[in-house]
């Protein structure tokens, strides 16, 4: 099926929020098809970890309707969230073992997430003894091996180092390729969203939305948030004022 005429998987239609009297979501209106992979940029406060909220169910709206279709929700947050007490495989079987799966099963699904994210031998490490790259996969594997039907993702790789980002994205998109799901991925870099998503959804402020496909470098070199995200390999070279040395010999 074409993608864009398939069923819709998220529709916000109208959506208010506001804490504490101040709105953040000012009549937010997007829809995301089933199985593609969304990023949402948009900068600082705008509303991004808001929007994923309201898709997980974690709060409502004030007004408007957030629909969601599927069963099971994925969400990976900037940081791991793990139980320090359950080792890395019992943390990776929670979410099975909260659906009813039996305890063996659960740890077997568990191990085999662990394969697939390189974390093979280290079933028995607590997450303390883990770095946080390596944390961050067993968050992964902890919302993927409930296999969602919508994996919703905060900033997952912010606080990790660029190669390890790299190797993880490349980990993911393999993932993305197997196992059909729909994916909401909220990032700040440009180019993580670019590499990842099939349709790049930009949060302006007062909640207006404009749809970039990946692919479109004019339109999101016009989008305002460029600004934001513009490279730090830009920023620096703007920062660096030019000079030339003179060394006069006495
Ligand atoms: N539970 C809450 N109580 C009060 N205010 C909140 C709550 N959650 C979010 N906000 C406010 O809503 C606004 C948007 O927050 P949100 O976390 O959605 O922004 P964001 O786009 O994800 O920002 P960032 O890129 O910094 O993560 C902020 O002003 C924040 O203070
Ligand atoms: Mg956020």
């Amino acid at each position: 099926m074409e993608k864009g005429r398939e069923p819709l998987m998220i529709r916000f239609q109208k959506v208010f929020k506001s804490f504490s009297g101040h709105m953040v979501l000012n009549n937010l209106s997007f829809d995301i098809e089933t199985n593609t992979v969304v990023s949402i940029l948009g900068p600082s406060g705008i509303g991004k970890t808001t929007i994923l909220r309201l898709i997980s169910g974690a709060i409502n709206p004030d007004f408007g309707v957030v629909e969601v279709t599927g069963k099971k929700i994925g969400y990976i947050f900037q940081d791991p969230r793990l139980l320090p007490w359950r080792t890395a495989r019992d943390n990776v079987a929670l979410g099975l073992i909260a659906e009813g799966k039996p305890k063996d099963e659960s740890r077997r699904i568990a191990a085999g997430w662990m394969k697939k994210l390189d974390l093979e031998g280290f079933e028995d490490y607590y997450p303390g003894e883990l770095s946080g790259g390596m944390m961050q996969r067993v968050s992964i594997g902890r919302a993927l091996a409930i296999e969602p039907d919508i994996l919703l993702m905060d900033e997952p790789f912010s606080n990790l180092n660029v190669e390890l980002k790299k190797t993880l994205m490349t980990m993911l998109e393999s993932i993305f390729e197997e196992y059909q799901t729909t994916v909401v991925y909220v990032t700040h870099d440009i180019s993580e969203a670019v590499r990842i998503s099939d349709k790049i959804l930009s949060i302006l402020p007062g909640s207006v939305t404009e749809e970039i496909q990946p692919d479109d470098f004019q339109k999101l070199m016009q989008n305002s948030c460029i600004d934001e995200y513009e490279s730090d390999l830009t920023k620096k070279r703007k920062k660096e004022p030019m000079f030339t040395k003179k060394v006069t010999a006495i």
